[in-house]
């Protein structure tokens, strides 16, 4: 191969603009083509620097969306002839000292954010308005970068507990991290900031991009009611309601209830049609709603180790009829080449609640110990980065699943 003409075209490309109009996932296709280029390329020192200095670039842009910098920046540069802003306005906009605003600007700059024009003025560019706080995307930048504070503590906390996996919840890494004994979602009711930032993650189109569950599990098959009065879905620990709003879009013919139930102050924030019945209610405690044709989890028993885990099924056993099904939503782990969101998920789990991402076998090993049969195991075809799969648990036994 001439590798010097493959830098040329790669060069024409990249000065001609014409990736503007590239379909999404032929987008998807090249990003990840030019991410295995990339990593074939990097040298080790390279590839360390880079990722050593990867919190840097973070830090820098929560910095500008804690300032509600990227507001401003939007809002003046529309307001303006040239487009052009100045560091100066935007200081006295945000009401912080304009040295450090022109140095958080500076930084965005490197990471393509902004572009500079002279030593005060820039202008946007296609990431900038990515951050506005009306974007789910500054939401994540908080919510992500409040979880380094966390994950920095790793080495100490392992150093202190004799290198053990964390499997206890009260002893997790994010408990000793902040010295207490809250717990991440006792910690975050009280801190409205990063709760906010949460939700609106969880709520996100970006884990809602790929297919729907109800695209790879049977639910006309599966999910039917007597009549209209039967719960027909409740999803427990259902964040904002997002999942069942997207169900009843999708089915608006299915007959039957269907219900969210999550913590008080998250439950009171739901958005959700009046079709959705919201309600507070703490998984650990006794499930009200009985006999429902299906409790679904999405991602919340990754949140637990398997001794809460198993607590919060076997509430939901307890409430089922002879016909219910338990519906988890969650990644399944695959023995080898976990992809690289996987892992961070895995270690996010590990330092927020001392849990893990499962492989379909812990899966099964967890619905056991809850009094349950694994009866169906569904996932999209083809793979998909989330892993995403549906974990059917019920009383029957199934011995092909
Ligand atoms: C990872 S989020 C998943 C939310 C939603 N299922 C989704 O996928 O978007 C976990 C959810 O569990 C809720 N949760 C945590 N502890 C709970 C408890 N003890 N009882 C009920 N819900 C709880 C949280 O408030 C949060 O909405």
């Amino acid at each position: 191969m001439d590798i010097s003409q493959l830098i040329e075209s790669i060069n024409q490309v990249t000065s001609s603009g014409k990736l503007e109009n590239v379909d999404p996932q032929q987008r998807t296709q090249l990003s990840e083509a030019c991410d295995r280029l990339k990593r074939q390329c990097e040298s080790p020192v390279d590839k360390t620097i880079k990722l050593l200095y990867s919190c840097h670039q973070a830090i820098a842009i929560r910095l500008a969306v804690d300032l509600k910098l990227f507001d401003a920046i939007v809002k003046r540069a529309s307001e303006s002839e040239d487009g052009r802003v100045r560091v100066g306005q935007l200081s006295e906009d945000v009401k912080a000292d304009p040295k450090l605003v022109g140095r958080i600007m500076k930084f965005l700059v490197t990471l393509d954010i902004l572009e500079q024009h002279t030593s005060d003025t820039y202008s946007t560019t296609r990431f900038t308005e990515t951050y506005v706080s009306t974007s789910w995307m500054s939401g994540a930048v908080i919510f992500f970068t409040h979880m380094f504070l966390f994950v920095a503590k790793l080495p100490e906390y392992f150093e202190a507990k004799g290198w053990k996996n964390p499997d206890d919840i009260e002893d997790s890494p994010f408990n000793f991290a902040l010295g207490s004994k809250t717990g991440y979602f006792g910690y975050m009711s009280s801190k409205p900031y990063y709760q906010n930032a949460f939700d609106t993650v969880m709520a996100s189109p970006y884990r809602r991009d790929e297919k729907s569950w109800t695209d790879f599990f049977p639910v006309e098959e599966k999910l039917r009611v007597q009549s209209p009065s039967d719960v027909l879905l409740v999803d427990v620990g259902g964040g904002r309601g997002k999942d069942l709003l997207s169900f009843r879009e999708r089915f608006p013919n299915l007959q039957g209830r269907l219900v969210l139930q999550d913590l008080s102050h998250v439950a009171e924030t739901a958005e959700i049609s009046s079709e959705i019945e919201a309600q507070v209610h703490n998984f650990f405690d006794e499930q009200p709603v009985k006999g429902a044709k299906a409790y679904y989890l999405r991602t919340v028993l990754h949140d637990w180790p398997d001794k809460q885990a198993v607590e919060i099924l076997s509430r939901i056993r307890e409430a089922m009829a002879p016909d219910s099904v338990v519906l988890i939503h969650e990644k399944a782990m695959p023995e080898t080449n976990i992809p690289w969101m996987a892992a961070i998920g895995d270690m996010t789990m590990m330092t927020a609640f001392s849990a893990a991402e499962r492989t379909k076998n812990e899966w099964e090993i967890l619905l056991n110990k809850a009094g349950l049969n694994l009866t169906g195991f569904w996932k999209p075809d083809g793979t998909t980065a989330q892993q995403q799969v549906i974990i059917e648990g019920s009383f029957h036994s199934c011995k092909d699943c």
